[in-house]
């Protein structure tokens, strides 16, 4: 593991050993966080952000200095770097390669990570590419999902809303693809269907899969409900609506043991008024997601001691 790009990338053993790391980690952290914070004194993690972010570049920023490492940062990259004066990313890559120890970045276009690896000389995290992917939000919801189903095989997982442009969901269904038994109902209207790579990817891995437009159906029995907000920002047609959400009427057809997540930010699609019932769980992937940074940079700074 050199660089994280795509969640393509992952064989079940990566993922059981930074799963191990994080489980350490978590640990740790939480019983003597002093004793992380020696490990990468001397080594500088930058997040370049072209885009939002509360919970990505924080998590990001607050895991690497947990680890010891110090960070450099711009929050928003397109107006406060030299993007603004016409610098292209691999020319920004470059420099920024010259001062850190590894690059968080998120960028609009989908294939701003491959663009960047073509030119860094440190590790490339993506943390979030267009409507492409974001691989280490899939690795927390999946850490997730294990944390509180005790496992991510022969799962039952609805994942809906805003498939096309939501990169999320994208990873997401691939990680789910590498295990054996589960099977995935996409919930979202026809213009906002998950895209047809990702079908392919789940026909090539035998995972079964199907579409479905209407919420309710898609309740019966099922371990996980992944929902996703609406990309405004990336719709061409700005008329287009998810018009699907959960709360406490929807929460009376779920089974006691679904969990309910969410990547966040959230709108309306899941009511404030479901956070405090136990199937809620999109606050664990925000905790988690400190644990799995925090491990991921772990294992990307080690790599380049050695
Ligand atoms: C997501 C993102 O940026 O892709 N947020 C996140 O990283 N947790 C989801 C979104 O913006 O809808």
């Amino acid at each position: 593991m050199e660089h994280i790009i795509s969640a393509g990338q992952f064989t079940k053993d990566n993922i059981e050993r930074i799963f191990e790391a994080t489980d350490e980690i978590r640990s740790v952290s939480q019983h003597n966080p002093r004793d992380l914070a020696q490990r990468h004194l001397g080594k500088v993690v930058a997040t370049l952000f072209y885009e939002p972010s509360t919970r990505t570049r924080l998590s990001f920023e607050s895991a690497a200095q947990r680890i010891g490492a110090g960070v450099i940062s711009t929050e928003n990259a397109g107006e406060y770097s030299s993007t603004i004066k016409g610098e292209t990313l691999e020319d920004s890559i470059r420099t920024v390669a010259s001062y850190a120890d590894a690059i968080v970045l998120r960028h609009p276009s989908d294939d701003s990570s491959e663009r960047a690896v073509q030119v860094s000389e440190v590790p490339v995290i993506n943390a979030g590419a267009g409507k492409g992917e974001h691989p280490t939000q899939a690795l927390l919801d999946l850490y997730t999902i294990k944390d509180t189903k005790g496992r991510t095989h022969d799962l039952d997982i609805v994942i809906g809303g805003d498939l096309r442009h939501g990169r999320t969901a994208r990873s997401l269904a691939q990680l789910a693809a590498l295990y054996s038994g589960n099977r995935i109902t996409f919930v979202s209207t026809p213009e906002l269907q998950i895209g047809a790579d990702i079908r392919r990817y789940l026909d090539a891995h035998d995972t079964p899969y199907f579409e479905a437009d209407e919420l309710a159906p898609s309740f019966n029995n099922v371990d996980v409900i992944y929902w996703t907000r609406l990309q405004k920002e990336r719709l061409q047609d700005p008329s287009l609506a998810s018009h699907f959400a959960i709360g406490p009427n929807e929460l009376e057809l779920l089974g006691k043991d679904t969990m309910i997540m969410h990547p966040l930010p959230r709108n309306d699609e899941i009511s404030p008024a479901i956070d405090t019932d136990p199937r809620a769980k999109y606050f664990d992937q925000v905790k988690n997601g400190l644990y799995i940074r925090m491990a991921l940079l772990d294992m990307l700074l080690r790599k380049q001691h050695s």
